[in-house]
């Protein structure tokens, strides 16, 4: 891949409404079936065509601790420096894509890929050209046309916890590195809230445990990334041995529930509720604000043994 390649194809004609695909999903998982596999992947697919930018334009403006920033940080933790070849697995709506071409310069080159049209048209619109960026469309999880040992650095940026298996994931990054080459992540880290905000997120979580029952499967007790030991084993099995780890906290301030539901409306949590459960979150949020939830992520680095 180079900036000689020819332009990207038209994107793919969704086969279905999102809303409409979105709307079975809603009802399969109030009905108790496990937001897992093939339904998960559908459940994603049809957020992020419906609210491309959802994650940048909530996440990145808020205050990290220590002045991290969601994109500006990870780019910075890598580190990137210019002349790199980049490549930013589902890249969204292209922040931390953007934020690793500015370190790379025109002598580098970053590369964006994601699964959702909706994300790189998104992206493309929010990219200056004069950066050295590409976006192409495909799934993190079988890269076949990239080449072996080809990029210094692969960015996540906030992915890994909608993949339902991170093997193949991780088998593919340590693929397309070249040997030395760092792989950094952004992965929420619940396992982390402060006990005040664990209550508040529990009586969020009651309101889907009440209407979307089948969105709770296996995920009471999961630890964050990469501590639930099948994560930990596929960091391992592929050659990702040694995952350090910088826990940081992002600052939402919720003096009412109009500032609650600019960051709850837009998450997986709102999306895969229907109209009634929606009605009760807002509730749950009117009740328990004004609160300021400290948001817990992680950032993770790796390397590609050189
Ligand atoms: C939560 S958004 C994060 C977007 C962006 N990285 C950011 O931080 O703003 C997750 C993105 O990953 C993409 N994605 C999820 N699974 C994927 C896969 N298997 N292959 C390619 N893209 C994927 C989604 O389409 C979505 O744009």
């Amino acid at each position: 891949m180079d900036a000689h390649d020819p332009p990207p194809a038209a994107a793919p004609p969704l086969e279905r409404r999102p809303e409409d695909e979105l709307e079975e999903v809603r009802e399969l998982v109030a009905g108790g079936a496990p937001l897992t596999g093939s339904l998960a992947s559908r459940f994603y697919r049809a957020v992020h065509a419906l609210d491309p930018a959802a994650t940048e334009e909530s996440l990145a403006p808020l205050p990290g601790n220590r002045g991290v920033h969601l994109y500006e940080t990870l780019v910075s933790w890598a580190p990137i420096v210019p002349g790199e070849q980049v490549v930013d697995l589902g890249c969204g709506s292209g922040g931390a894509t953007r934020a690793a071409a500015r370190l790379t310069g025109p002598e580098g080159m970053v590369v964006g890929i994601d699964m959702s049209p909706e994300a790189l048209d998104e992206a493309r619109s929010r990219t200056d050209p004069e950066l050295p960026v590409l976006y192409r469309r495909g799934d993190v999880r079988r890269l076949g046309t990239v080449p072996d040992r080809t990029f210094d650095c692969a960015l996540a940026s906030m992915v890994l916890d909608t993949v339902d298996d991170l093997e193949p994931v991780l088998t593919e990054v340590f693929r397309i590195l070249r040997p030395g080459g760092r792989f950094v992540a952004s992965v929420t880290a619940f396992d982390r809230l402060r006990p005040i905000d664990a209550s508040f997120m529990g009586a969020v979580i009651a309101v889907v445990g009440r209407h979307a029952p089948g969105a709770l499967a296996g995920r009471a007790s999961r630890a964050s990334i990469p501590h639930e030991p099948a994560d930990a084993y596929a960091f391992r099995e592929v050659g990702l041995a040694t995952v350090e780890e910088q826990d940081v906290q992002f600052a939402v301030v919720m003096e009412d529930v109009e500032d609650a539901w600019a960051l709850f409306g837009r998450t997986y949590i709102a999306r895969v509720l229907g109209e009634e459960g929606r009605d009760e979150l807002r509730r749950v949020l009117e009740r328990r604000t004004p609160h300021t939830l400290y948001l817990p992520l992680r950032f993770l680095r790796t390397r590609r043994p050189g």
